[in-house]
């Protein structure tokens, strides 16, 4: 089994000092965590200085949002190529918070995904049901839709990681059963079998309010390939309490 992924969203949150001091925690209490990947995806106008940071340890860069195309007159937009060119080997595309803030729909998530896999980033592509829709029933059948509206043509499970974050769990310190987890993704990966050749090998990651009480649950699940974490990645003791729960490769 490959290691479990842990990656840390900050989303909207730190300055460069605290940056710097959580970046350097992280990097620090990881080095003892041989074998587990761990992530952390700053927003993009802190890159360089996390990046640097990091430069000289195990843990990833990752970029929170990647613009479709190429380059050109988009402003406010960061590239995947700049992601690239700035040490990023992950990028989130199609959190629900851009999808809900922006209006990405699944075709822009798509775009998005596949211009980062053209630059040799490995997306971690966000799907995830609304309370109303898992309440009515229709939480597996609008993951699935999600999955295959977002997912580019031809992207294999080694180039990629899918996270499952059900809208209603992040933020909310609200979390899926154990059980539901477990449905979803073995629901996720049935999906995927359609999709790509290798979709066993596909890793899905968990989001939502996931914290050190309940990591060594959720990431003991077999189906599970790690955690995308949002609100306790913010705080290096928590986050480094969530990699410890980790598995190894
Ligand atoms: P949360 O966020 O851990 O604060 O719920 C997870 C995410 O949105 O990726």
């Amino acid at each position: 089994m490959p290691a479990q992924l842990i990656a840390a969203n900050w989303k909207m949150n730190m300055l460069p000092q605290g940056a710097a001091a959580l970046a350097e925690a992280v990097l620090h209490g990881a080095r003892a965590a041989a074998g587990v990947d761990v992530a952390l995806c700053p927003p993009a106008p802190l890159l360089g200085l996390v990046g640097g940071i990091l430069s000289t340890g195990p843990v990833a860069l990752g970029g929170q949002d990647c613009h479709a195309e190429a380059s050109g007159a988009h402003t406010g937009d960061t590239s995947a190529e700049l992601l690239a060119a700035l040490g990023c080997r992950y990028v989130i595309t199609g959190h629900s918070e851009r999808r809900a803030d922006h209006g990405e729909d699944d075709g822009t998530v798509r775009a998005k995904t596949a211009q980062a896999l053209a630059q040799g980033l490995t997306p971690i592509l966000c799907i995830g049901e609304t309370l109303e829709q898992r309440d009515s029933g229709d939480a597996e059948a609008v993951v699935a839709a999600q999955l295959q509206g977002s997912l580019p043509e031809g992207a294999t499970a080694a180039q990629l990681v899918v996270a499952y974050e059900p809208v209603w769990a992040i933020g909310t310190g609200r979390t899926a059963s154990e059980e539901d987890i477990a449905a979803m993704h073995a629901a996720i990966r049935r999906t995927a079998a359609a999709l790509m050749p290798d979709a066993a090998a596909l890793r899905i990651l968990y989001g939502g309010s996931v914290k050190p009480g309940n990591a060594a649950a959720i990431l003991g699940l077999a189906d599970v390939g790690g955690a995308l974490v949002g609100g306790a990645s913010l705080k290096a003791e928590d986050f480094l309490a969530i990699i410890g729960a980790a598995r190894a490769g």
